[in-house]
């Protein structure tokens, strides 16, 4: 899963980033703050006359907010890489898009050697700014300014977009659920939301798998098809562009950050269902015959077990959930793989009052989660920091009841390999402090689980209470 270093993502401050951007991100339109409205007009006056020089290269000087008209200059390309975990770009005016050479151009008609101001920016358009081994693998966009009378009318535009265009990779991690979501569809959410679903998605390291996978949730994003930025050679014209993504933390939308700041992870939650519905409709009419047979079993609360084999496995799971049926619970085993169904998981968790499972990628199911219902991660040893900082904090968020099971020893696979005051048992701390690859080596890919059913049953009979309640 996440295979970033521990300490480095604990230095992740509060993003200042987008103060730099403010009308970007449309922050002085939000209700409130009457008093920083009002900043006195001089101080526009002022950065009237400087913002033509200056905010390409002192960019630091706009912590305030000002008017968004300000902000729409033309024909400009302003990168903002204050962001610990992205780096993003804004293009406006003629832009055209030229695959073969990973560039995006932007002709302008200003006098460019005289200003000093003709640019070229170099990003990764990928939310893992930090972890220099996956960016090395992200291929870097080139955005360049060019002199519009180059053109000559030689290169006219194959596809003339009227709406922008907000492009991304999806290359990296893609492929690991917690990622997809994590890296991708979120900050996806987060940067194109101001849109209003009139934009254009233009992805780098583009794969079909995953656009099928996701196409319930992109049509929720964007009326429009996705463009394959390498493989598509036609240059494509936009008047406007955002290239790389905005992101808030771990499976999160923080709505200060937000145009609108009513906008939570809450509302990405709202988007599956809206995704979702259909396609679970339609399995629904099927279904319609089996559900008199089910009506029996719909009253009792119900049990969404993720489970796993191999390494992270309950080895008792049968008896747990037998011990979950006898408790009251209707329980439904999900043992999701690459190819299931994304919509399936989600009528299952909708409508289920309390989900389980071990901590790994597959817990980033929580978000299909109601709010209101009941997460319980079982934590293996050593995987505390991960577990709440992955899942149980952005969890919290949602306003799910979050329960961290912290295994005991004795519970481990752990117990049996090492003598009982070997410090991988006794102080899991200091072997996870030794960095990344110990905490992957000794307690993520060789622990399974086997639950002291007398402990966990405290949790279950809570969960049942709470359930019914
Ligand atoms: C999820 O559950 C809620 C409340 O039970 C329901 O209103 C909604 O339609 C469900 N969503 C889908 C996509 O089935």
């Amino acid at each position: 899963m996440a295979r970033q270093n521990q300490k480095k993502i604990e230095q992740i401050k509060g993003d200042e980033s987008m103060k730099l951007f403010p009308c970007v991100f449309g922050l002085n339109n939000s209700s409130g703050n009457s008093t920083k409205r009002s900043k006195p007009k001089i101080i526009y006056l002022l950065l009237f006359s400087l913002i033509s020089s200056c905010f390409v290269f002192a960019p630091h000087l706009f912590y305030f907010p000002y008017p968004s008209a300000l902000c729409l200059i033309d024909e400009s390309i302003l990168c903002d890489r204050a962001g610990y975990r992205s780096d993003i770009c804004f293009m406006k005016g003629d832009i055209r898009t030229h695959s073969p050479s990973s560039s995006i151009f932007l002709y302008t008609s200003n006098d460019l050697t005289a200003n000093h101001v003709l640019q070229e920016q170099q990003i990764k358009p990928y939310t893992r700014k930090w972890e220099t081994s996956i960016m090395e693998t992200i291929p870097e966009l080139k955005l360049v300014t060019k002199d519009v009378k180059l053109l000559g009318g030689k290169r006219s535009c194959h596809v003339i977009h009227e709406v922008p265009a907000v492009l991304f990779s999806t290359g990296g991690y893609t492929g690991n659920l917690y990622h997809e979501f994590n890296d991708g569809l979120i900050p996806l959410y987060i940067t194109s939301k101001r849109f209003n679903k009139k934009v254009v998605f233009v992805i780098a390291e583009y794969h079909k798998w995953w656009e099928m996978k996701y196409a319930d949730v992109l049509s929720q994003l964007s009326d429009y098809p996705p463009v394959d930025f390498t493989k598509d050679k036609r240059t494509h014209c936009f008047k406007e562009a955002i290239v790389g993504l905005k992101i808030h933390g771990e499976l999160t939308v923080d709505p200060s950050q937000m145009q609108d700041d009513r906008v939570t992870i809450n509302e990405f939650r709202n988007l599956l269902d809206r995704a979702y519905r259909p396609r679970i409709n339609r399995l629904e009419e099927h279904r319609f015959h089996s559900k008199a047979a089910k009506r029996g079993m719909a009253k009792r609360p119900k049990l969404a077990l993720f489970s796993r084999t191999g390494s992270r496995a309950i080895t008792n799971e049968d008896l747990m959930v037998k011990l979950a049926q006898r408790i009251g619970f209707q329980v439904e085993v999900l043992r999701p793989d690459r190819t299931t169904e994304l919509a399936k998981i989600y009528r299952v968790l909708n409508s289920s009052n309390v989900m389980v499972g071990v901590h790994g990628a597959a817990m980033t199911h929580f978000l299909f989660m109601k709010p209101g219902s009941i997460f319980v991660q079982i934590i293996p040893l050593g995987t505390d920091w991960a577990s709440e900082t992955y899942y149980g904090e952005p969890a919290k968020k949602l306003g799910l009841d979050y329960i961290g099971y912290k295994i005991h020893p004795r519970e481990s696979s752990l117990y049996d390999k090492y003598n009982k005051n070997d410090p991988v048992l006794r102080d899991p701390n200091s072997i996870t402090q030794k960095g990344w690859q110990f905490t992957k080596e000794v307690y993520l890919t060789n622990q399974q689980v086997r639950l002291d059913l007398r402990r966990f049953k405290k949790i279950l009979i809570d969960a049942y209470a709470k359930s019914i309640s």
